[in-house]
């Protein structure tokens, strides 16, 4: 187990390329292995959820070669096998603790003609999988699964998947995109409703890719309508953005720290992401954005922040699912505004890496927050003073890092255990943030 000491700060500058974005280097992993020809992963993520999609993809026949000099990777080569190409894992496909792996391949494998097992880490075999296992069967898929969770067993199809129109009960990317995935191998028309729009990175590859997707907007709700694929698929060529959720981190602990200037670049700007810009803003946080273009499909910029003073805000409808990975740090700046801050709908919190409205506030009171779980969210009161604790990343890469970001503003050292989890998705975490703090 490692742990990280974070000293009180004050002062950080400075300028920095987060890692890129994970939601999207695994399913670039997993589509390009159906593609026809080559696809060229640029700049993605490696870390321990993207390690664990590519290790799965290479088991069905996809392995990913580096492109460039080896260590120095610029980025990955995937073979494409075409959609009927992929080959029977020999093992259960082993997807450690991402569930956006385990969720995204239960439906793109649900339609294939071999078996396959869907394992994972202790921690997600706690996480709910009927979300996507029922509505998978709706189509036709036959699917066990252990108490609701992992490990999955897949059936082979003997005849393609069934059409689905599906009413989602929560606003969730993964079963939304694991549902589109199994479109691929069905034959007829499969349509989800979101309840609230969740990031679109899935709709936005399979369009890339030449698939057919139409999205319409009814008030909040979107329905999105995959049609089976009528050629093969195209190949990817794209940069990966840095990852907003992992900027996020950096975003908050400028914003809240006095004299701080922060300027992060590459970052991807897809607004089914940015919730927490929205929230921030509406506190009076200083963060402007310039350079915004579009790389690969997705809206990518560089932002600037300064620190200022900030006043509680509430949070909840639709604004939610556009910040569902960043309340761990919202909470900490919640900390240090004027003001009561109320988080609503906000339920899922509880079936993410670790249980992010108990677990998390927690951790945060050891700090001297004033926070408390409510049914669906929690409630926040400030400006606090802040003090050094021993704290738990409860094998929580979201949860350590915000506790970092916390352990800036307290007064006396934070000692945070457990924090090797940041490498599900930022193994430099504690790396990077040291290069910014300007006072040591
Ligand atoms: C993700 C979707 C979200 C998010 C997760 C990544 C994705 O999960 O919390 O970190 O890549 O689709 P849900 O679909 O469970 O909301």
């Amino acid at each position: 187990m490692t742990t990280e000491t974070i000293q009180p700060t004050r002062a950080l500058h400075g300028t920095l390329r987060v890692p890129s974005d994970r939601s999207i280097t695994v399913r670039a992993a997993i589509l390009a292995s159906v593609a026809e020809g080559v696809s060229y992963i640029r700049e993605p993520l490696e870390s321990d959820d993207t390690s664990a999609a590519l290790s799965c993809m290479a088991a069905l026949g996809a392995r990913a070669a580096p492109l460039g000099s080896g260590c120095d990777s610029l980025g990955l080569r995937i073979p494409g096998l075409g959609l009927r190409g992929l080959r029977a894992p020999t093992q259960p496909l082993f997807c450690n603790s991402s569930g956006t792996t385990m969720r995204l391949l239960a439906g793109f494998l649900a339609g294939q003609s071999f078996d396959s097992v869907l394992d994972g880490s202790a921690q997600l075999r706690r996480r709910p999988m009927r979300r996507v296992t029922e509505p998978l069967r709706c189509m036709g898929a036959r699917i066990e699964d252990t108490d609701g969770g992992a490990p999955l067993t897949l059936y082979a199809a003997g005849r393609p998947l069934r059409g689905l129109t599906y009413d989602m009960p929560i606003a969730s990317a993964q079963v939304k995109s694991a549902l589109l995935l199994a479109g691929l191998y069905a034959d007829a028309p499969v349509t989800v409703r979101e309840p609230a729009p969740t990031r679109d990175h899935t709709e936005r590859m399979l369009r890339a890719a030449g698939v057919q997707l139409t999205i319409e907007a009814e008030g909040d709700a979107r329905r999105i309508t995959v049609y089976p694929p009528q050629a093969p698929l195209r190949a990817l060529d794209m940069l990966t953005p840095g990852d907003f959720s992992s900027a996020a981190f950096f975003i908050v602990a400028a914003a809240i720290t006095p004299g701080a200037y922060l300027r992060l670049v590459e970052v991807g700007l897809n607004p089914t992401r940015t919730g927490l810009l929205d929230a921030l803003k509406a506190m009076g946080a200083m963060v402007t954005v310039t350079n915004l273009r579009e790389e690969g499909g997705e809206p990518v910029g560089d932002l600037e922040v300064v620190g200022a003073e900030l006043r509680s805000v509430e949070v909840g409808g639709a604004l939610t699912p556009r910040m569902i990975d960043e309340f761990p740090i919202f909470a900490v700046a919640a900390t240090q505004a004027q003001g009561v801050t109320l988080v609503r709908d906000a339920e899922e919190l509880r079936v993410k890496e670790s249980n992010r409205l108990e677990g998390f506030i927690g951790e945060l009171r050891k700090l001297g927050a004033r926070i408390e779980a409510t049914a669906d969210g929690f409630v926040v009161e400030g400006p606090t003073h802040l003090h050094g604790a021993v704290v738990d990343g409860l094998g929580d890469h979201r949860v350590a890092m915000a506790l970092a970001i916390a352990g800036l503003r307290a007064e006396g050292a934070t000692t945070i255990l457990g924090a090797e989890c940041v490498a599900k998705t930022y193994p430099a975490f504690f790396r990077d943030l040291s290069s910014l703090i300007a006072d040591r």
